[in-house]
């Protein structure tokens, strides 16, 4: 920790409630303070960090009585002490220097604890407890409850990145914890299941059991469906089951995936799932985006890794932080080094120059055509190269074409990017389709005022998406 001792305006330093220990202040204390000041006494500086969001102001974290004494006695400016605290937590810190004139109430003790503990679940009782001036075990008592919420969620983490079939090593690395750890909870997998089964076997739905007891609903589809086949996963889904080579859908099954930016139907992966693997295969996902691959793997009973260049820690563990990078030879990694390989890819780019602006700036969606196309070729090579000669690819895209600026008529050969540059590129990358299945995406999307403009001018849209299979056997 290091300081800095120096003259600041008293108005540019303000009480930060959220780092400070104490209920409020006593105004008994601030008027002999105040008193003490008129008649020239001097104290030692107050202690005080930069503000993290508002450049130019200070917060205290020792000395709110002095501080509101010099305030009410027109004191301008005052010595401080510029603490950087190295990543020590400020609440702990003030809490410390708070307990050595006046010991925090019970209530203040707890709450200071538990706003601690919330803010930082690494954070040891003992640690906790040193600061606010209690014991180990009363800090235990205080911040019982929120120990277990944080240790159910990371229960659920391990048990779903498990039941995807990420190595344990993965596990550990991406919680931040020892694979003892990762083992030690996985043997607790079972009675936390016990409980939800029970529940289901009552008759609670799926969507029940999920709010009763915390869990994601993909995971409890993922236990309410265990053992059962892939027809009967589909019809207790509610999932009408597509027999021909179009496969269509209006809206996104909410149950699946997050809002994100070209989100793709639960219903489509499932479907891909169901044509084209078996139970328990390994799915890879390389853009995985919002989830909804892991998450229909989970209602199917594969197992999925899935990566994508946005991290999301906390509410998608089961994604792992990747950025594919294909621009030159020596970046053509591939994120794991298991000896496993993927049964099936399933691969849902950034369809080309769409939703750039949604994405990161390293996202290939901001790519020229060019660009966009030379670094699907690598990446197909890189799949190629990394994958089991069995395994097929599931590539899904669209259609684009430049229709929002260009009457039809006025459309030229190559301006646009159409399926057959996509299968070119396949071909030359060995890798031969089998099939393509439609998916067009809703033209519901478009307002009315948008088809009444395309229609005077000429305009064809594009609708066209699809999910082209491919195996590598020529
Ligand atoms: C179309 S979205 C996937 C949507 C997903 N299938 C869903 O339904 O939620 C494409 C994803 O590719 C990711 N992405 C784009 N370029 C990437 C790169 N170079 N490496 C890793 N991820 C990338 C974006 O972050 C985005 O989440």
């Amino acid at each position: 920790m290091t300081q800095q001792t120096t003259q600041i305006p008293v108005s540019s330093i303000i009480l930060d409630e959220a780092i400070y220990p104490r209920k409020g202040i006593d105004h008994r204390r601030v008027a002999i303070f105040a008193e003490n000041i008129r008649d020239g006494i001097a104290f030692d500086p107050i202690e005080v960090e930069p503000c993290p969001d508002k450049p130019g102001f200070y917060r205290l974290l020792d000395g709110a009585h002095r501080w509101s004494a010099y305030k009410s006695t027109g004191v301008e400016e005052v010595k401080v002490i510029i603490k950087d605290l190295d990543g020590n937590d400020p609440l702990l810190y003030a809490a410390e220097k708070a307990i050595g004139p006046k010991q925090l109430t019970e209530e203040e003790a707890k709450d200071t604890a538990r706003r601690a503990y919330a803010g930082n679940t690494c954070l040891r009782s003992a640690d906790i407890g040193k600061a606010i001036g209690r014991s180990r075990q009363a800090v235990d008592a205080y911040i019982a409850d929120l120990r277990a919420v944080n240790q159910m969620g990371r229960d659920i983490k391990i048990f779903c990145m498990h039941r995807l079939g990420i190595p344990q090593d993965r596990i550990a690395k991406r919680l931040g914890l020892d694979q003892k750890t990762i083992h030690y909870h996985l043997g607790k997998m079972p009675i936390l299941a016990n409980s939800l089964n029970a529940d289901l076997s009552r008759g609670f739905t799926v969507a029940q059991v999920a709010q009763k007891h915390g869990w994601p609903d993909p995971m409890v589809w993922s236990l309410a469906l265990e053992g059962k086949t892939d027809h009967d996963r589909f019809k207790a889904l509610g999932w009408g089951f597509c027999t021909w080579d179009k496969w269509e859908w209006n809206d996104c099954d909410n149950r699946f995936g997050d809002d994100w930016p070209g989100r793709i139907p639960a219903q489509m992966i499932a479907h891909i799932l169901r044509y084209f693997s078996k139970p328990d295969d390994l799915i890879l996902d390389p853009m995985a985006g919002g989830g909804v691959t892991s998450d229909a793997c989970l209602a199917m009973g594969r197992r999925c890794w899935a990566f994508d260049m946005k991290d999301r820690p906390d509410t998608r563990p089961e994604i792992e932080p990747f950025t594919w990078d294909v621009s030159s030879a020596q970046s053509r990694l591939w994120p794991v080094s298991a000896k496993e390989k993927p049964d099936l890819i399933l691969f849902d780019p950034p369809y080309f120059d769409k939703k750039a602006a949604d994405y990161d700036k390293k996202s290939i969606s901001g790519l020229s055509k060019k660009a966009y196309l030379d670094f699907l070729e690598a990446f197909f090579i890189l799949l190629k190269q990394n994958v089991k000669k069995k395994t097929r690819l599931a590539f899904i895209n669209a259609d684009w074409r430049d229709f929002q600026n260009t009457p039809a008529i006025e459309e030229k050969h190559k301006g646009g990017i159409l399926i057959d540059d996509y299968l070119d590129i396949l071909k030359r990358t060995g890798w031969y389709h089998t099939h393509i299945i439609q998916a067009p995406l809703s033209s519901q999307r478009f307002s009315p005022v948008v088809v009444s403009a395309m229609q005077k001018k000429g305009i064809l849209g594009v609708i066209s998406r699809y999910v082209i299979v491919l195996d590598q056997n020529n």
